[in-house]
């Protein structure tokens, strides 16, 4: 939707897209087709884009991107944007991240990579701290287990290690020191040596208000939030910089959006907990409302190797987001419901819907997800941005919605 707003662009296909692809939004919108495709087949993605003569190529999640899309079409010399499948490994494997930090002396926590249950054990029995288990390939966002106890970190890595828990991504483990502090992360966009900040947004995880409940893939964001200068420009020294200049050493250079999980200790040491490949959701819903100017323009020169930092620049505003969730989920969600409200929450000032888990159902529109709907809203100010978002999140309607009430507070 983002890109379809962008002045340099005529045309957008998304896939596989969801309901809100067929819709076509309010002000400067290019038209928005929407593409059944295996979008984790490089080859399948290199026919589409030539059939639909497709100019740039933005591949968004992780799992395509470790395998290969990026590389398929800069092959067939189509401009893509995105890491190649050997610079996505660092999101793609933990124990890469936790050796590659290591080697660039990327502050990280303590950590052993292992595939074999007894030495798990015998890490955590002799450090106190390692309490953290994480499956080492794609489990999307939900296999890193942080325990409280000797058992339980064991438990974890027995079930990853023994018990195909996370099936071939937790057949080796990273075993993690537990960290203290704030966590934070940040988005970076470029070309492999030269980089923009964006701005920070902050996210909210669990389900419920407060931080109550199960973890989910996020359930809000506001931003932008600010960040300590000093402490920002440890993050770039120390973990963003090394992190693209380990990558071109390496003869992967690291082209695309990068995001990094920090813990911030209570000394203010920037330690490393992830790195991701791709946008975060929903923190992008919030940035991509600072930006002004042109998103398409930026990635396009990313893709062609040469970062144009005067595409977009930071809006004086505010935005927000809070996620408006199907009955059931972070567990199975239900689906199928009428979505009732959707004209009157989009019609509020300053509020764009975006659309998640939806789908058309005879023409009308039915939750099809867990996390169905995203209410942005921007203001002059943090408060305007949440009472508006709220006013429309309260507009809508199905079964079982339900949303946090704390975003941004
Ligand atoms: N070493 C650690 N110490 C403390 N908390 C951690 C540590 N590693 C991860 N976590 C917590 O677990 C969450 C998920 O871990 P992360 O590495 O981001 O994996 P993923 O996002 O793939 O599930 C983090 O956001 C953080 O809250
Ligand atoms: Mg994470």
């Amino acid at each position: 939707m983002t890109l379809a707003r962008a002045p340099s662009v005529a045309s957008v296909v998304v896939a596989p897209g969801n309901a809100g692809c067929t819709q076509s939004g309010r002000g400067a919108v290019a038209p928005i087709a929407r593409r059944a495709l295996d979008i984790n087949d490089p080859a399948a993605v290199v026919a589409a884009a030539k059939e639909e003569k497709i100019d740039l190529v933005v591949v968004g999640p992780e799992a395509p991107l470790c395998r290969g899309v990026v590389d398929a079409l800069s092959a067939a010399g189509i401009a893509a944007f995105g890491p190649t499948a050997a610079a996505a490994r660092l999101e793609g494997s933990k124990a890469y991240m936790k050796r590659f930090a290591k080697e660039q002396n990327i502050p990280t926590a303590p950590f052993v990579v292992t595939s074999d249950y007894a030495e798990a054990a015998r890490f955590i029995d002799a450090n106190p701290r390692a309490r953290v288990v994480k499956a080492d390939g794609l489990a999307g966002g939900k296999g890193a287990v942080v325990t409280s106890s000797v058992d339980e970190a064991k438990r974890a890595a027995r079930d990853m290690l023994m018990g195909g828990r996370f099936g071939d991504a937790g057949r080796t483990v990273v075993v993690d020191a537990l960290l203290e502090g704030v966590e934070m992360s940040v988005h970076v966009v470029t070309d492999g040596e030269r980089y923009l900040v964006l701005p920070v947004a902050r996210d909210y995880k669990r389900v419920g208000d407060g931080g109550e409940g199960p973890n989910t893939g996020g359930m809000g964001a506001i931003g932008p939030i600010v960040v300590d200068p000093k402490l920002m420009k440890r993050i770039e020294q120390e973990v963003i910089q090394p992190t693209l200049a380990g990558m071109r050493e390496a003869g992967t250079p690291y082209r695309g959006v990068l995001y990094a999980g920090i813990m911030v200790a209570p000394d203010g040491t920037p330690n490393l907990l992830e790195h991701n490949v791709r946008f975060g959701d929903p923190e992008t819903q919030v940035l991509v409302h600072l930006l002004d100017g042109d998103l398409a323009e930026l990635m396009a020169s990313v893709a062609a190797g040469e970062l144009d930092e005067g595409a977009v620049a930071v809006g004086e505003r505010h935005a927000m987001v809070v996620v408006a969730a199907a009955d059931g989920y972070p567990g199975p969600p239900r689906e199928g419901d009428l979505v009732g409200g959707m004209e009157q929450a989009a019609m509020q000032e300053g509020v764009r819907i975006v659309h998640a888990g939806t789908d058309l159902q005879g023409g009308a529109l039915v939750t099809a997800g867990g996390r169905v709907l995203g209410v942005v809203a921007i203001g002059e100010s943090a408060e305007q941005a949440r009472t508006r978002a709220y006013r429309a999140a309260e507009k809508l309607s199905w079964p079982g919605i339900h949303f946090r009430r704390d975003i941004g507070t």
